[in-house]
């Protein structure tokens, strides 16, 4: 049992005792993870030179939730009896940029009949807060943690936008840069003027000798455009780590005042009403000479100590993983061993996102298969955010054993993606860019917007009616899967609508040497108003999506308190996985090819599919394709096959 469920089942235990006011569930809530995160504490700060830090976190925690607001914490309390609301059908989420989806927060509260429209009810809101002007990584270099930044508008605005948002039940998603600062941030401020207690939040050294052993090994993370994982800040005769960007300081966490002041700010965050606090780029929260410092068993406590107090003081808050990494490793943030259940309650699921991409390229199944058999399963009380485009490139994170055993070579596979996805050849339909191109070892990764990368931009140059048809119907396969497989669907804004690539960030001088930004597109209104009157590529995305959204949510079947069960094709361009409440199934199948495909009818019955009887296809509501035993499946199938129950 993890330490969430304890607390529903104390909530519980003590609710009609009269002794169950919010305080009382707080002391509560402190006792059952006080000895979790003690050992967690002092795991990571040695007891003998750390105690007083400890007295003065557990100080800080009550004085935090004492700030906590009266109707978040009534929330809290209704979360907690709620189970794990985060594993719900009815959650589907969007990623936007306020400022390019509708101007400002003023411009986002306008638009929340959008998201009822569609189906939307989850919003992860792309960083809001101060930032420097110019370069700042779209907002992921902080000036603070929770100042909205004066061009999206001010903490009323977005409160009262928060407060609506709440009352008609749509979730918020922020982040929460955990790992770094920009180098405008008060911290990183006061350390250039020669504070040393700030420059101990910091990674900093007076020579070369300590960074040079720490780039023995460090990856870089941009190699094009900031090379390199130190600095040299010239004001304060220092070098500093750096592993984003120059002007991204990253924060030394082995200095417990850091954990201490930034969990001010993590709760800070979650006050404004936040349900889901995205924890960015949290591999890399502790650093270690000699390692490629991702991962790392400290950052796992860490990141769980975090969780531990946050759980006390807002139980109804929870954590995402934004942890890009192996399919092996990103099951790790869901807490292992002692940590398990323990750390972060979702994570995204970049392994089935670039999986996804391999099998758009390939037109195969195979190494979508062969990863989805191998990879651990998750906790059972962790969830995923399914998604196939973010602000992010995609990068080619498949595990090189599994593509081996498929049978092809890592390297030139690798380099295949890369031709097929942003090398603009002839033979291919998608038209994307290639980005952060390491020529020492051929790695790279791929921007695009799904629908440029899916074809739709050069079919409908080419002006050419059956490959437009084609890539809507890849852009609403790769859109069913993410609905149906076990978790949160999360649309990126303008996916909905087709967006294709924005080539405009090239004449901008602080977005032209991130490529990232062709994927970072205005929100076309005028595409949107005519959805209802035009019938083109865009409304039968538009529409299309909003179908098997309102059917997902129809049907309990697709909660993540129930199964995925992949069942390996024996055609090599279908993937098929079966949603088992054990009352009601549904089989998601998709055909990856641009040509008709079968399924014998013998397998399907093998894997209890009996088409004969009364199942249809839940999307189009129409009957199974079935001649001379064999399921047919047309370029770019996707259905949802169920008995007909709606
Ligand atoms: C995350 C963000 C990415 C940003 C990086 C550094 O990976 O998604 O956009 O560049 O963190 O903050």
């Amino acid at each position: 049992m993890n330490q969430a469920a304890l607390h529903r089942l104390i909530t519980s235990k003590r609710s009609g005792k009269g002794a169950n006011s919010s305080e009382d569930l707080f002391q509560c809530r402190l006792t059952t993870n006080l000895s979790l995160i003690s050992s967690l504490f002092f795991s990571l700060y040695p007891k003998k030179e750390n105690e007083l830090f400890f007295y003065q976190l557990l100080n800080q925690m009550e004085e935090l939730f004492s700030r906590r607001p009266k109707e978040l914490k009534t929330q809290d309390l209704e979360r907690l009896q709620a189970g794990n609301w985060y594993q719900s059908e009815q959650l589907v989420g969007m990623q936007l940029y306020v400022d390019r989806f509708n101007k400002n927060i003023k411009g986002l509260h306008e638009k929340l009949p959008y998201f009822e429209k569609l189906g939307v009810n989850l919003l992860h809101l792309m960083p809001i807060t101060t930032r420097p002007s110019g370069e700042n990584d779209g907002g992921y270099a902080v000036n603070s943690y929770h100042e909205i930044d004066s061009k999206y508008g001010t903490k009323e605005g977005f409160s009262a936008f928060a407060k609506q948002a709440r009352k008609e039940n749509v979730m918020l998603m922020l982040d929460f840069v955990v790992n770094h600062t920009s180098d405008e941030f008060e911290w990183a401020k006061q350390a250039i003027a020669g504070d040393e207690k700030y420059q101990n939040y910091y990674y900093t050294y007076p020579n070369r000798q300590v960074p040079d052993k720490f780039e023995e090994t460090l990856p870089e993370v941009f190699p094009e455009s900031a090379p390199g994982s130190f600095t040299y800040n010239k004001e304060m005769e220092k070098w500093v780590m750096t592993c984003f960007n120059t002007y991204q300081w990253d924060l030394n966490y082995t200095n417990p005042e850091v954990f201490i002041d930034m969990l001010a700010n993590l709760i800070k965050l979650a006050n404004m009403g936040v349900d889901i606090v995205r924890f960015d780029a949290l591999a890399f929260l502790w650093k270690k000479i000699g390692t490629d410092s991702q991962n790392l068993p400290e950052a796992h406590q860490l990141i769980s100590l975090f969780r531990m107090c946050l759980q006390v003081i807002a139980p109804g808050v929870i954590l995402l993983a934004e942890a890009i990494v192996t399919p092996r490793n990103i099951i790790k943030y869901f807490g292992e061993g002692s940590l398990e259940g323990n750390e972060c309650e979702v994570a995204y699921n970049a392994s089935l996102m670039a999986l996804l991409w391999n099998s758009i390229a390939t037109k195969k199944t195979s190494l979508l298969h062969k990863s989805l058999q191998e990879i651990p399963a998750k906790p059972a009380d962790g969830t995923w955010i399914n998604y196939i485009r973010c602000h992010d490139d995609i990068g080619l994170g498949y595990d090189d054993d599994f593509i081996r055993a498929v049978g092809w070579s890592p390297r030139e596979h690798r380099n295949f993606l890369l031709d097929y996805y942003s090398r603009g050849l002839e033979w291919s339909t998608a038209k994307g860019l290639m980005f952060m191109y390491n020529p020492k070892n051929g790695d790279g990764r791929i921007t695009g917007s799904a629908a440029s990368l899916l074809g739709l931009e050069k079919a409908l140059e080419q002006k050419d009616k059956k490959t437009i048809d084609q890539a809507v119907s890849k852009i609403l396969l790769l859109h069913g899967i993410i609905l149906s497989y076990g978790g949160i669907p999360l649309i990126y804004a303008g996916d909905e609508i087709g967006t294709l690539n924005d080539y405009s960030f090239t004449k901008n001088d602080d977005h032209k040497n991130d490529s990232r930004w062709v994927n970072r597109p205005m929100q076309d209104w005028k595409i949107i108003e005519k959805l209802t009157t035009t019938k083109n590529h865009t409304s039968q995305i538009f529409n299309g999506l909003k179908k098997m959204i309102r059917l997902r949510k129809q049907l309990p079947v697709f909660a993540d308190t129930q199964p995925v069960i992949v069942h390996p094709s024996p055609n090599e361009h279908v993937f098929l996985f079966e949603r088992n409440d054990g009352k009601n199934k549904v089989w998601v199948v998709s055909n990856f090819d641009e040509h008709t495909q079968f399924l014998h009818l013998s397998w399907l019955f093998s894997i209890g599919i009996r088409p004969e009887n009364t199942l249809v296809d839940l999307i189009s509501e129409k009957k199974l394709n079935i001649e001379n035993n064999l399921l047919e499946l047309g370029a770019y199938a996707h259905l949802w096959v169920g008995a007909n129950q709606l």
